[in-house]
């Protein structure tokens, strides 16, 4: 076992903190303020390369591996979580989603602009379109239909929730082509926003993440050519879940950015502020607090490492990543709650940063999976 990160990971990590210290830092708490889409900030990271990070050079891709994402999830999540989510959905959820399973051409015409964040010099993205009002946790009860109609399919139906919703170009569309036969009468289709029948809602007033484009999408009468099916007829759930157990990862990286975003927050003001005499960091009621951080942080990095790692060497990653997604997340929202009590009265106002981040951590509990449905996946995996 080698727990030692190779250069090219260093360089990869060090390249995602200057850029989060250099163009995320400044301007965070207005976009969480006035919720505006972090537009420039992602048009940035994909001229880093990170938007795809893990898809082939062939494609468009930096060829990294996932360890590199993780790395790269964590600093970018430690300043603006609204600028990461919108990285890890476009990596893992689209670009991993299309490069496993896609058609040769759709490869070509769809992932590698993808790939690049960029088509004719525009920001150029895309979304998961899997939950639906009655449908988040219980994926299988898809209402929204997709019918088959000869060369093409006409898709009708309502995705809420969706990361991206307004920004992203392309959507990959999970739908019910024939409810008799449950989960394998399900498919996923490539859908692209200006399509005739294509809606965007309006962009939902959240609690945290509040940069992140996020809308509901409705489709009405939408033509979908044949071509545009990822996979064989009925493959559409298999499709999402095991897209999803890679965007896990990605999920669970962004929930250890944003408790070690809070903790370094954390750590700094115990050393300046004083109390009682002297700096609080003398203080072993903060101590104990630090330590405690400090260890489930490391925790957290480990088991996010570690599903990557299983990711890159091909092995079955499901369990892993829903184990690195719930301790992750509640870590991240253990140690932000942590971090505004260290800071006391400073914690509760936007200035400190860790109020926002406290907020930040809620969703990575919900989305790409709750806590409970993590706890299926696990406790299924365990019971078998
Ligand atoms: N790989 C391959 N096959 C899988 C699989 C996996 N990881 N998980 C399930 N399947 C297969 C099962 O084997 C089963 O096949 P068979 O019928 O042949 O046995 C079929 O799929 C149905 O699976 P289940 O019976 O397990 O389905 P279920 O109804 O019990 O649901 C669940 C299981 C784990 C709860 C699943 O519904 C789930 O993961 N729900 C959460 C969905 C989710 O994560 N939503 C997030 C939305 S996306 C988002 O948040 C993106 C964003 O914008 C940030």
């Amino acid at each position: 076992m080698d727990f030692q990160l190779t250069e090219e990971q260093l360089m990869i990590r060090q390249a995602a903190r200057d850029f989060a210290q250099q163009e995320c830092l400044s301007g965070v708490i207005e976009r969480d303020e006035t919720q505006t889409f972090p537009k420039e900030q992602v048009s940035k990271l994909a001229d880093l390369g990170f938007m795809g990070m893990m898809v082939s050079p062939d494609y468009g891709g930096a060829g990294l591996d996932t360890i590199s994402y993780v790395l790269a999830m964590e600093e970018v999540s430690k300043i603006d979580a609204s600028v990461s989510v919108c990285m890890s959905v476009n990596n893992s959820l689209v670009c991993w989603g299309l490069e496993r399973f896609a058609s040769e051409e759709q490869k070509h015409k769809y992932l590698t602009p993808l790939a690049q964040g960029k088509k004719d010099g525009e920001l150029y993205i895309g979304a998961f379109l899997l939950s639906e009002p009655e449908a988040g946790s219980d994926a299988t009860s898809q209402r929204t239909t997709a019918i088959d109609n000869g060369d093409h399919y006409v898709l009708n139906g309502i995705k809420n929730w969706i990361t991206n919703g307004n920004s992203a170009s392309v959507y990959l569309v999970i739908a019910q082509t024939d409810i008799a036969k449950g989960s394998k009468g399900i498919n996923a289709f490539i859908v692209e926003k200006n399509w005739p029948g294509v809606t965007v809602g309006a962009k939902e007033n959240k609690l945290g993440i509040r940069g992140s484009d996020t809308h509901s999408i409705s489709f009405t009468d939408v033509k979908v050519p044949k071509e545009n099916r990822i996979g064989e007829d009925g493959f559409g759930f298999v499709f999402a879940m095991k897209t999803l157990s890679g965007g896990r990862i990605g999920i669970a990286s962004q929930a250890l950015g944003i408790a070690s975003g809070a903790y370094e927050l954390a750590l700094n003001y115990s050393k300046q502020r004083k109390a009682f005499g002297k700096e609080i960091m003398h203080h072993q009621a903060i101590q104990f607090k630090l330590a405690d951080m400090a260890t489930k942080i490391e925790a957290s990095r480990l088991l996010c490492l570690k599903a990557a790692w299983e990711k890159d060497q091909h092995i079955d990653y499901t369990l892993s990543s829903s184990i690195a997604k719930v301790f992750a997340s509640e870590t991240a929202m253990w140690t932000t709650t942590e971090a505004v009590q260290i800071h006391g009265g400073y914690g509760y106002v936007k200035e400190y940063h860790v109020e926002r981040l406290m907020r930040d951590a809620k969703i990575t509990q919900i989305y790409e999976g709750t806590s409970e449905v993590q706890r299926i996946v696990i406790s299924r995996s365990i019971l078998k």
